[in-house]
């Protein structure tokens, strides 16, 4: 558009500078984005003072038309590349703010992820494990559902025995009818078993004599006190072999004490009475509190219990097919969460089960 063109322009259409101007105005000054977005609608927009003087073309004398609509269209485009330009400006300081102000410091320590360690129990469990596979112990496993047959009757122990009220537990399944047809005729049910001793005979029931095998695992009860829990933890072993007797079975506890709680730790042995083993003893460890001397935690006895065992009855072997004249054998029985108590001093079996991380983080 020339000079002369121009001037023209001014002439015959006025307001056309006016609307330039306020629209440069409203673009330029425009803070950020949506502010431009709102002055590109005002100036460009099909409601726009631009827009309608372009409309209003068609009323102007013929020979005006071409130039005022050129001039019309040349300001369209100029503004809508004002508002191109301003839009790239206001995206680019935008991005830079927002990387300036959501800045990340790698430099700041990080969340301190607190790392988890095994329960006390579970220690005690695998230090236990350790101690009898490093006697060549194999490591034996059995259901915590367990059939009466296991719990009681294989185990000496048959209906009618008085020490199976010892035993009281929870039955899953007490009726008859429901039981395998192989021990329908001795047992009454289905029960959580009451300890870990079923599991010597589903292990001699699976294999022929030597055995050496330990099993570790959840037991319940019908008790809940200060030192017992419905459910607790019991190791059993079980050893049968030629010529077992229960000087072996002393050694094999006194080996097991002294690795277990330290080397100053004595034992002693006190006759018992257990349905499946003959002779049964209990063992009990020296107090650590009093030196043997007697204390309060040791009743002023200067011993704990820790297990009861004896020889395997020759009962049993009738149960599973083992030849009572040619092998003989041991078995033992602790509590875990015993044994962890005595030897790091905790005064209250429930510690345990609280799950009260201050107490646990001590192990
Ligand atoms: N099962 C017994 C109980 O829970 C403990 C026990 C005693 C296990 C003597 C044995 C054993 O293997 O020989 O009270």
């Amino acid at each position: 558009m020339d000079d002369a063109d121009l001037q023209m322009l001014k002439q015959r259409a006025p307001g056309l500078a006016a609307i330039y101007h306020t629209g440069r105005e409203s673009i330029l000054h425009a803070a950020d984005v949506a502010a431009l977005e709102q002055a590109r609608v005002t100036t460009l927009g099909r409601k726009s003072a631009l827009t309608e003087f372009l409309r209003s073309i068609s009323t102007l004398p013929a020979e005006d038309r071409p130039l005022v609509g050129k001039g019309g269209n040349i300001i369209r485009k100029e503004l809508e590349a004002l508002v191109d330009e301003r839009e790239v400006r206001l995206k680019a300081a935008a991005l830079s703010t927002s990387l300036a102000e959501e800045r990340i410091d790698v430099t700041l320590p990080g969340q301190p992820f607190p790392a988890g360690h095994e329960h006390l129990i579970s220690q005690t469990m695998r230090e236990v494990e350790d101690i009898f596979v490093g006697l060549g112990y194999r490591i034996a496993e059995g259901p915590e559902v367990e059939l009466d047959y296991y719990n009681f009757t294989a185990l000496n122990t048959p209906p009618t025995h008085p020490a199976r009220s010892a035993h009281d537990t929870f039955w899953v399944v007490e009726q008859r009818e429901t039981m395998p047809e192989a021990v329908v005729d001795a047992d009454r049910g289905v029960l959580l078993r009451t300890h870990t001793s079923p599991v010597q005979v589903r292990v001699m029931e699976q294999q022929e004599p030597p055995v050496y095998v330990l099993c570790l695992g959840k037991v319940y009860r019908r008790d809940s006190d200060a030192t017992h829990t419905p459910m607790f933890h019991q190791v059993e072993g079980l050893v049968v072999d030629e010529g077992i007797t229960l000087a072996d079975l002393k050694g094999t506890v006194a080996h097991f004490t002294r690795e277990f709680f330290g080397g100053d730790r004595e034992i002693r042995v006190r006759p018992h009475f257990f349905p499946f083993t003959e002779p049964s003893i209990e063992v009990d460890v020296s107090c650590e509190l009093c030196g043997g001397k007697g204390c309060r935690s040791c009743k002023h006895s200067g011993w704990l219990e820790i297990m009861g065992a004896g020889m395997v009855d020759p009962n049993v072997y009738g149960f599973v097919g083992y030849d009572p004249e040619k092998v003989s054998g041991f078995a033992f029985g602790m509590g875990v969460e015993r044994m962890a108590m005595l030897k790091h001093g905790i005064p209250d079996l429930r510690l345990f089960y609280d799950n009260d991380v201050r107490f646990l983080r001590q192990f």
